[in-house]
């Protein structure tokens, strides 16, 4: 990132003037509001509430090939503008960047240096889910490290993806303490925009010393969310473009449990593809809504002004009707602001149209091999296998987690439909390892053109009906709700695909 001078900073026209930095005042609350003039170079502000955007290290490949050691500790770090002690992939929060292109190996140790066991996924990527590759069975016990091995097949599809822990029962905690990063793979020609950048949304508590607030029993049923948010580890970071400028945003929702829906004041959006799934064209949307694990790629053009992306209250159902009384709706209930894109200086010509993708890949009238009904469900506990406190079960088809059970078999190379009934009062993303997910309707709506994602959310009370075409990668790998806190109290089921 370039650092912002005083020269520039000083120049900077209107963020939504006021109404920004009121908002930012009112996030941040005792810390500083937005105050250009007093932001001084790019390290010196790094973290800072406002400083300039930062984003985290990039790892690319050369020659089809990028090893990388990953080692996940826990230190202290630059967070939202203090010193936090969390976990951290090599020191940073984010880890860092990923840059693959399709058909590369990517090579990762990872090593193990705290005090819990973990594992690794790569969230979104269409690799093979056995051996030393996107196994999420393997076990990194403190102490030891573990070599992974993913070949992107040649066909891979470009997009924003992401790495984080996957050891049941550990996964949301992890995640929540620091333990996240991006993987990029490359866009076959680049795209005509000025720049792009990677914005990693995530959410965290800190406790008075600094150290991730403990959750209660009840955040974990309800899904935990936390007090910060966080773009690339920085509060409401800001961002510079000149007048028209075109830019590419990645926007990954690391966050353990929290929906985010997107709005930018000021200029529209501009969604290009979601998850791994480029839109056969462009499409303007005044809100983008990301489940926790989703992934958007945007296209953002600079207007005069500038302006303010926010994220919205998201309300995602209640356990209200369960066994919580009448406790308000999850979800945080106030607008913050994630970033604030600042425009200054002469405006830009204007760039060629983006070119237009191959159509997405429709399953619709394909010949299905077999129909599945999957339930997703909260009940009262009743001596489910949890432990002290538990009060709840969350549950698919009935069951709990069991990582000896395999709960699908499906044959490779077929094509399924699959419904995911969720008949609880909260929503609950549902998200499947491996294999991309073509969404045909959600919450009682058809949905038109060809819609590829790998994390869906299942409405409360509502259903979702997707297809899935098994070709490749035979193995064993799982499926569940990416309210990670919900994962690991057992929302999660084994596939095997042969
Ligand atoms: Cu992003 Cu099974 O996880
Ligand atoms: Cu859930």
């Amino acid at each position: 990132m370039e650092p912002v001078s005083r020269r520039t900073a000083a120049v900077v026209v209107g963020i939504g003037a006021l109404g920004a930095a009121g908002g930012i005042a009112a996030v941040t609350g005792a810390l500083r509001p937005l105050s250009p003039g007093r932001r001084t170079t790019g390290s010196a502000s790094a973290g800072r509430p406002g400083g300039p955007l930062r984003e985290p290290t990039v790892l690319r490949s050369e020659g089809g090939i990028l090893e990388v050691r990953l080692e996940a500790a826990r230190g202290s770090h630059p967070l939202a503008g203090r010193s936090a002690t969390t976990l951290a992939y090599n020191g940073a929060i984010p880890g860092p960047t990923l840059r693959l292109r399709a058909g590369d190996l990517l090579r990762v140790e990872l090593v193990n240096s705290f005090d819990e066991t973990t594992n690794l996924h790569v969230h979104g990527l269409h690799v093979s889910p056995g051996g030393n590759a996107d196994n999420v069975f393997v076990a990194v016990e403190p102490g030891s490290s573990f070599s992974y091995e993913y070949q992107l097949p040649k066909d891979h599809p470009s997009g924003t993806y992401w790495y984080h822990p996957h050891h049941h029962g550990m996964v949301a905690d992890q995640l929540f303490a620091g333990l996240y990063g991006a993987i990029v793979v490359e866009e076959p020609e680049p795209l005509p925009v000025a720049r792009e950048r990677l914005l990693v949304v995530s959410d965290i508590t800190l406790d008075a010393a600094g150290g991730v607030a403990a959750v209660s029993m009840r955040d974990r049923m309800t899904g935990r969310e936390g007090e910060l948010l966080l773009v690339d580890g920085q509060v409401t970071p800001t961002l510079r473009a000149r007048p028209g400028e075109r830019e590419h945003w990645r926007v990954v929702n690391t966050c353990s449990s929290r929906f985010l829906s997107l709005r930018m004041s000021g200029m529209p959006l501009v969604i290009l593809r979601r998850d791994s799934g480029r839109l056969a064209t462009p499409t303007e949307a005044p809100e983008v809504f990301l489940a926790p694990g989703n992934r958007v790629d945007l296209v953002v053009t600079a207007g005069q002004d500038g302006g303010v992306l926010r994220a919205l209250p998201v309300d995602r159902g209640s356990m209200s009707g369960a066994m919580m009384g009448n406790r308000p709706a999850s979800g945080s209930t106030e607008p913050v602001d994630l970033l604030v894109l600042e425009v200054a200086g002469p405006p830009v010509d204007d760039l060629p149209a983006l070119p237009r993708p191959p159509a997405p890949r429709d399953l619709s009238a394909d010949d299905v091999a077999r129909e599945r009904v999957l339930t997703l469900a909260m009940g009262m506990g009743m001596g489910m296998g949890g432990g002290p406190g538990r009060g709840m079960s969350l549950t698919i088809d009935g069951r709990e987690f069991d990582h000896e059970r395999v709960d699908q078999h499906v044959e490779l190379g077929t094509v399924e439909a699959w419904r995911i009934v969720n008949t609880s009062s909260m929503d609950h993303p549902f998200h499947l390892h491996v294999w991309p997910m073509q969404v045909l309707r959600q919450g009682g709506r058809a949905v038109e053109t060809p819609t590829w994602l790998d994390v869906v959310n299942v409405p409360a009370f509502g259903e979702v009906d997707v297809r899935i075409a098994f070709e490749d990668f035979g193995g064993r790998t799982v499926y569940h709700c990416h309210v990670l806190d919900h994962e690991d109290l057992g929302m999660m089921g084994v596939i095997e695909a042969r």
